[in-house]
């Protein structure tokens, strides 16, 4: 069994963090599709230590989401350790996640994401320093390295280890890749090997196959799933199935897309007010849409609309659509 300090992970199914998208209503969501555990996006420890009100409501966490890991990212000692352990006191999350793997520039120019994997003494450094500070596990997400010069992904690993972070996860990828090419797993076998703290693999699991090729392939404890699971939280349920029993769940009706992209806004709208809430969800909308049959005919109208009516009755009408092929 997947465990992470004290925390017992039901199966190795892990929903990626991702910003802009991992937040409670969609959290809880992925969580009610069988996630073992779920990772919330990443949050500035800067803009928790001045107690951003953006920032704060980014800590909310329902109960039903547990075990949970929220991801924090920073670049000084000093905000990073205070953010820890404003998240050890004051939240229900179960982890504490170090963010060592956002390669965009406004972030490693601050010396966060994943500026550190140049340096495992750093690595080392920091992570003591948040693992002293707070009684909660310790854990580090992070690319294989910068660029293809500097691959540290073993070294990295193995600091945060002695450092007393109790796992890593590891994206295939360096930060110079951003999202493209393939995702090395050579590597991520390569770390599980060289550390006795669980890991967890990420990068490219695009079906419940490729969750097992990687369990077989790199040994790794656990799976992380991230862009595979966006309008689609059947991916994890059909994956964590797959891993326990070899079978192959069929793929989802519409009409069961609509009504839980349907869940997913009146959630969200829960979170953030109706405005909001209707305009992010315009891009979760598109990811339910994918592949299905009539989406080109209210791609556009549902990037327009403002409303959860004009939004579910948009959605509805593509269920019923089916729902006449099927009848016909
Ligand atoms: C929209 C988006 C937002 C992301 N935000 C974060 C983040 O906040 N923290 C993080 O560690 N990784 C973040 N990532 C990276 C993912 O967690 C994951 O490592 C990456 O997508 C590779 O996994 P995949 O091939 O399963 O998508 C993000 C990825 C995407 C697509």
């Amino acid at each position: 069994m997947l465990k992470i300090g004290d925390i017992e992970i039901k199966n190795q199914v892990v929903l990626a963090p991702m910003a802009g998208v991992c937040n409670s209503a969609f959290r809880l969501t992925v969580k009610e599709f069988g996630a073992g555990l779920v990772c919330a996006e990443m949050v500035s420890d800067k803009g928790i230590v001045l107690k951003n009100e953006k920032t704060m409501n980014m800590l909310y966490i329902d109960e039903r989401e547990k075990p949970l890991s929220l991801q924090i990212f920073g670049g000084e000692k000093k905000t990073l350790v205070e953010a820890a352990q404003f998240v050890d006191k004051n939240t229900n999350a179960d982890i504490i996640d170090i963010n060592m793997g956002c390669p965009v520039p406004k972030i490693t120019k601050c010396d966060a994401g994943a500026k550190w994997l140049l340096d495992p003494d750093k690595i080392y450094e920091m992570v003591s320093a948040v693992v002293e500070a707070v009684e909660k596990p310790v854990t580090v997400k992070m690319r294989m390295g910068w660029d293809d010069d500097h691959i540290f992904a073993v070294k990295n690993a193995q600091a945060v280890e002695r450092a007393g972070g109790k796992a890593v996860a590891l994206h295939g990828r360096t930060r110079v890749q951003m999202y493209e090419g393939k995702a090395n797993w050579d590597i991520i076998r390569e770390v599980k090997q060289s550390i006795n703290i669980p890991l967890i693999g990420n990068g490219d699991v695009q079906t419940p196959q490729d969750a097992k090729r990687m369990v077989e392939e790199t040994g790794c404890d656990g799976v992380m799933i991230g862009r595979a699971a966006l309008g689609n939280p059947w991916m994890i349920y059909r994956t964590v199935q797959y891993l326990e029993t070899g079978k192959l769940m069929d793929e989802p009706t519409v009409r069961e897309k609509m009504d839980v992209c349907i869940l997913h806004l009146d959630r969200l709208i829960a979170l953030k007010d109706e405005y909001i809430a209707v305009r992010e969800m315009r891009k979760h909308a598109a990811w339910y849409l994918k592949g299905v049959r009539g989406n080109a005919r209210v791609r556009n109208a549902i990037n327009e609309c403002n409303s959860r009516d004009e939004l579910v009755g948009l959605l509805n009408s593509l269920a019923e659509v089916e729902e006449e092929v099927i009848v016909g």
